[in-house]
């Protein structure tokens, strides 16, 4: 029987496998929803137990995504009243989607997952009795499904975080625990967008547009992209973000700044406004033209920031080629034009999370070193509120920052 503390200090770790009754956790409650910098507080709560098909770790590095800065808000939903409703007793939220760290406690009903095993978690979450996963469908299509860390609580942002087994990968050894905590959320997401969607999967020498080239989902976009042996152009907001993009493996990037057109494209009963947005979005397509040395339209688009590049991104994409978006930073309320969507035959395919078999062959090429992590700046424990205002402001854009939990420096855990 192992023992169990009552807490252990942050930046230590208890001995194996003693999960402590208590844990410092960056704590979201309801009352203080908004400015992020405020909304998080550190609190000691209780640790978690793991219930049937799961496993508690604790957490030597913690990833920061976009997702918490929208569960700091309380929009577009209020994740802890979504969980009432489902009948969670809890009245505050931990999130973090993105962990790397140490199994300590092994649940009823998990096989092939030991104690002291190193490890990162993907974020796709389902219940295993939902009869859309017992049928062997996509899980990430099951009403169940859920983010780790952004639906669910007990996630990084804590001691120790409580996950399903299925949602735990081998940690590639070559990295440390700020490195692997950084890319697995956004890197499955891209997975998923790239080759999840039949008919539209990328193939070789396509050319693939990617907004916001050096950002979280963006750096890994580029890296997929170019293991696919296609042809990434990034669309960025700086030179130096550019470059860090090119680095990756893109092929050539644009400065959106060097247009003006974003946006809604006005009313068809606005001929010169209409005509002053189509000259903006064709010279935007010319410069993809340009980085691709031929008139060529990019095949897929990577889509994340929405309501503002949504029409753009539709009016450039080739014939019978795919927009796939999974998130609306800018808006939610994206038009398109019809016509050139259904007479062009191009699809605008919504994409959300991994499933297993999409997070562990993403996993597997980080473990071969095939894909950057891209991990950005390395913080402290207390900086993770602050970090999310600056990832809302759109600051910190190279890779994805991580927050050190257990682990006491940034170089650490590499085997
Ligand atoms: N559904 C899912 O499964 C899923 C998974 C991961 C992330 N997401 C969501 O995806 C979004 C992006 O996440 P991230 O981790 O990549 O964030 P990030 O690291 O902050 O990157 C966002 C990028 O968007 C670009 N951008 C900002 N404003 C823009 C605008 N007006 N027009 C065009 N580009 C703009 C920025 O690049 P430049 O300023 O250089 O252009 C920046 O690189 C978030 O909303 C997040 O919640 C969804």
């Amino acid at each position: 029987m192992v023992k169990k503390s009552k807490s252990v200090e942050l930046g230590k770790l208890p001995e194996l496998g003693d999960v402590p009754e208590n844990m410092i956790a960056q704590v979201i409650r309801a009352e203080r929803f908004g400015e992020p910098s405020t909304a998080f507080q550190v609190e000691s709560v209780q640790t978690p137990e793991a219930r049937s098909g799961e496993v508690i770790i604790a957490v030597m590095a913690a990833g920061i995504n976009y997702n918490n800065v929208w569960a700091a808000r309380g929009i577009p939903v209020n994740v802890i009243d979504e969980r009432k409703r489902e009948g969670e007793p809890y009245d505050f939220h931990i999130g973090g989607s993105d962990a790397s760290g140490i199994v300590y406690s092994i649940g009823p009903d998990v096989e092939g997952i030991e104690i002291g095993d190193r490890v990162v978690v993907h974020p796709g979450y389902w219940d295993a009795d939902d009869p859309w996963v017992l049928a062997g469908r996509d899980t990430m299509l099951a009403p169940s499904a859920k983010i780790w860390g952004y639906n669910t609580n007990f996630g990084s942002f804590a001691q120790f975080c409580r996950a399903q087994a299925h949602q735990v990968l081998p940690k590639a050894p070559q990295l440390s625990w700020s490195e692997a905590a950084a890319p697995t959320l956004v890197g499955a997401t891209i997975y998923r967008m790239l080759h999840g969607w039949a008919g539209n999967t990328v193939k070789e020498n396509d050319l693939v547009l990617v907004w916001g080239g050096s950002g979280g989902l963006g750096s890994q976009a580029v890296q997929l992209v170019a293991a696919a042996g296609a042809l990434p152009v990034a669309v960025v907001s700086e030179e130096s973000r550019g470059e860090y993009a090119t680095n990756l493996g893109a092929v050539g990037w644009i400065n959106r700044k060097d247009f003006t057109h974003w946006g809604l494209p006005p009313h068809i009963s606005d001929r010169e406004g209409q005509r002053e947005w189509t000259t903006g979005a064709r010279a935007f397509g010319k410069r993809i033209w340009e980085i691709a040395g031929e008139r060529r339209a990019p095949n897929i688009v990577i889509e994340h920031p929405g309501e503002e590049t949504v029409p753009t991104s539709i009016f450039v994409c080739e014939t019978g080629g795919m927009v796939v978006i999974c998130a609306g930073t800018t808006g939610y309320e994206a038009v398109v034009d019809l016509r050139y969507h259904w007479t062009r035959q191009k699809r605008f395919q919504g994409s959300h999370g991994t499933n297993d078999e999409q997070a562990r062959a993403y996993n597997d090429l980080v473990c071969k070193g095939i894909i950057d992590p891209c991990r950005g700046q390395v913080i402290e424990f207390n900086e993770i509120p602050a970090a999310h205002s600056a990832m809302s402001r759109g600051e910190n854009v190279f890779g994805n920052v991580v927050a050190l939990v257990g682990a006491s420096s940034h170089d650490e855990g590499r085997e």
